[in-house]
């Protein structure tokens, strides 16, 4: 990383002193200290996909890691990728501000930023290319700050992170219209349609700032949503993103899905009322060029996931151009009755050979997306099963 800047800001940390003596820690070989700061091994995955995701954008980036903690976010954007030209930290923690610049330090990073500050207050007078939120639940109470701050420019990047999956997810579906103003599904594709809500939350923000949204990718796994966009300015782009609001009907009865502007109230195969959720984002949950450039770098890259993240980006690849919903295998045979269930793979290829479209989700080991209606993935269902033994 190559970066010139002065240290000039008041709240700007100036390095923790600790004398508890904190836990020195490891990832993807950059040491750093963790103090009694926040830092989840669990998110290391997340981590190598959004650092492969910067890689992917090429250009030079000024880069805010935005509620930085230990800062283990942004040292690892800007030693795994050059295209990170200037680093900035920010949290509202005294501790994590100095912790994260002492550890971005030790790593050879000497000229980046570190303040002390609530995000949306800092956000109102700065401008970075690509801005990292990063908290602890919605990030909904940031998002208009950090799409605010790109106010000044043509384009943008933005990564964000949510961990109120369970909101997004339809296990409280009130907070949940509170909220993201939508209504969520709490059955089988729930989690498609939890991160299609966070899409739409961000985009009609977007929309109000003069700016169309592109996503670049979106992770659905464990416990967290993350998603990637790139800002383009310009009404057009920002209507054209508006024209992909819409909503998942899913009918509980039947397993009929039907997308489209307005949630149902009958279900056209089997009359009973499915669940309409939505708003939501209908548009693509990926960008495959950024994709097929995440899985050349990733070929490149040693991380300890390496091998989980290329299967993870093969399944984005493949969701691409797909209907935005996919059949759980096993909740269609419960309700199709049909014992016991295929075996992903043969049913796959039964879809295919019918000549429909069908690939794997990231979503989940037993969801299957493909263009047939229910009644011919009944069939390939039903035509897939293993034959019983006895
Ligand atoms: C989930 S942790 C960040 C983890 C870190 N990015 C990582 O990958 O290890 C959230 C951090 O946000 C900080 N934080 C919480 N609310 C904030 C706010 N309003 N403004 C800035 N920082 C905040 C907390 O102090 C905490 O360090
Ligand atoms: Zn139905």
């Amino acid at each position: 990383m190559g970066m010139a800047s002065a240290q000039k800001q008041e709240g700007i940390a100036r390095g923790a002193s600790r004398k508890d003596g904190g836990t020195k820690m490891e990832e993807e070989g950059i040491r750093f200290e963790q103090g009694k700061l926040f830092y989840n091994t669990h998110m290391q995955l997340c981590r190598s996909f959004s650092s492969l995701l910067v890689g992917s954008l090429g250009g030079e980036l000024s880069f805010l890691d935005g509620f930085c903690a230990s800062g283990i976010r942004g040292i690892r954007y800007a030693k795994e990728n050059p295209n990170v030209s200037s680093l900035d930290f920010v949290d509202i923690s005294e501790e994590a501000a100095g912790l994260a610049l002492e550890n971005a330090n030790g790593n050879g990073l000497e000229s980046v930023q570190a303040h002390h500050a609530e995000f949306n207050s800092f956000m109102m007078e700065r401008e970075y290319d690509f801005v990292e939120i990063d908290p602890f639940g919605s990030p909904a109470p940031y998002t208009y700050h950090a799409i605010r701050s790109f106010r000044g420019k043509k384009e943008g990047y933005l990564s964000i992170s949510a961990t109120d999956t369970a909101v997004l997810c339809g296990a409280h579906p009130h907070a949940c219209k509170r909220v993201y103003h939508s209504t969520p599904l709490h059955d089988e594709i729930l989690h498609e349609c939890g991160i299609r809500i966070l899409w739409k939350y961000v985009s009609n923000i977007a929309n109000e700032f003069n700016f169309g949204i592109k996503p670049l990718a979106s992770l659905s796994h464990r416990h967290f949503f993350k998603i990637f966009l790139k800002l383009e300015r310009g009404s057009e782009r920002a209507l054209d993103s508006f024209g992909k609001i819409g909503y998942v009907n899913f009918c509980h009865s039947c397993g009929h899905r039907q997308s489209g502007k307005y949630g149902l109230e009958t279900c056209p195969k089997c009359g009973k009322k499915p669940g309409a959720c939505g708003p939501l984002w209908l548009g693509e949950l990926h960008d495959l060029e950024t994709i097929r450039k995440m899985k050349e770098l990733n070929s490149q890259r040693d991380y300890s996931d390496k091998a989980k993240l290329d299967s993870l980006l093969s399944l984005m690849e493949g969701e691409v151009g797909m209907p935005p919903w996919f059949y759980e295998v096993h909740a269609s045979c419960r309700r199709l009755n049909i014992q016991p269930p295929p075996r992903i793979d043969a049913l796959i290829e039964k879809l295919k050979e019918e000549g429909f479209g069908a690939v794997r989700t990231h979503f989940t080991p037993l969801g299957i997306k493909t263009d047939a209606g229910i009644c011919g993935f009944g069939r390939a269902l039903s035509d897939s099963r293993t034959p019983n033994k006895d």
